[in-house]
């Protein structure tokens, strides 16, 4: 049972994630506006209840439960980023599964967006170092993150419930 839900909802966002990564001009940007603007008007996409922790939450829609805000500055200038419009979430770049991957943004431009299942980022990461490199573009190895990665302003709560979440990823 529970599984199926996971399913479904892998499914949806599979879909979003698909349209998101679609460097087609009209289709992007017609679906990409109605998407955005569901998650721009605080509720979801698949409505309240559809996760199963707050950090999964924040991870696909990048709002949080506790009703604190979640913003981002920066991410990818190109305008293929741009026509997406409305609020992107972690899941937009890496992924419903967080392992990342390639995405067209232009003609030539390929954002890469690493792998951040939780077992992945150590033992690299800990909880103080996710956090600079969420909030701050801060590498552990003490270079910046690209400008693609948005610099987050999140709070220290819904970061350890997105980190509970990514250590669930398998
Ligand atoms: C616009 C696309 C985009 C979004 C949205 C995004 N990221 Fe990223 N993220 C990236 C890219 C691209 C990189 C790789 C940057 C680099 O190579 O310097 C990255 C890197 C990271 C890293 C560093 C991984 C490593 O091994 O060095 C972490 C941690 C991370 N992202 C977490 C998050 C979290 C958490 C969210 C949601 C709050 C998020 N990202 C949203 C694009 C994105």
């Amino acid at each position: 049972m529970k599984r199926s839900i996971t399913v479904s909802i892998f499914a949806i966002v599979m879909g979003v994630a698909l349209i998101s990564c679609d460097t087609n001009t009209q289709k992007g940007s017609g679906t990409g506006s109605d998407t955005g603007q569901g998650m721009m008007s605080g509720g979801t996409a698949w409505g309240t209840g559809a996760f199963r922790s707050n950090g999964e939450r924040i991870y696909f829609t990048a709002t949080s439960e506790r009703g604190t805000s979640i913003t981002y500055a920066g991410g990818p200038s190109s305008s293929g980023w741009m026509m997406m419009g409305g609020q992107q979430a972690c899941v937009s770049c890496h992924g419903p599964n967080g392992r990342g991957g390639k995405h067209n943004m232009g003609m030539t431009q390929v954002m890469d967006a690493k792998d951040i299942r939780w077992k992945v980022l150590q033992p690299e990461f800990d909880a103080e170092k996710f956090r600079l490199a969420v909030v701050k573009g801060q590498d552990p190895d003490g270079t910046q993150l690209k400008p693609d990665m948005p610099r987050w302003n999140i709070s220290n709560e819904d970061l350890a419930d997105l980190i509970a979440f990514l250590k669930t990823l398998p």
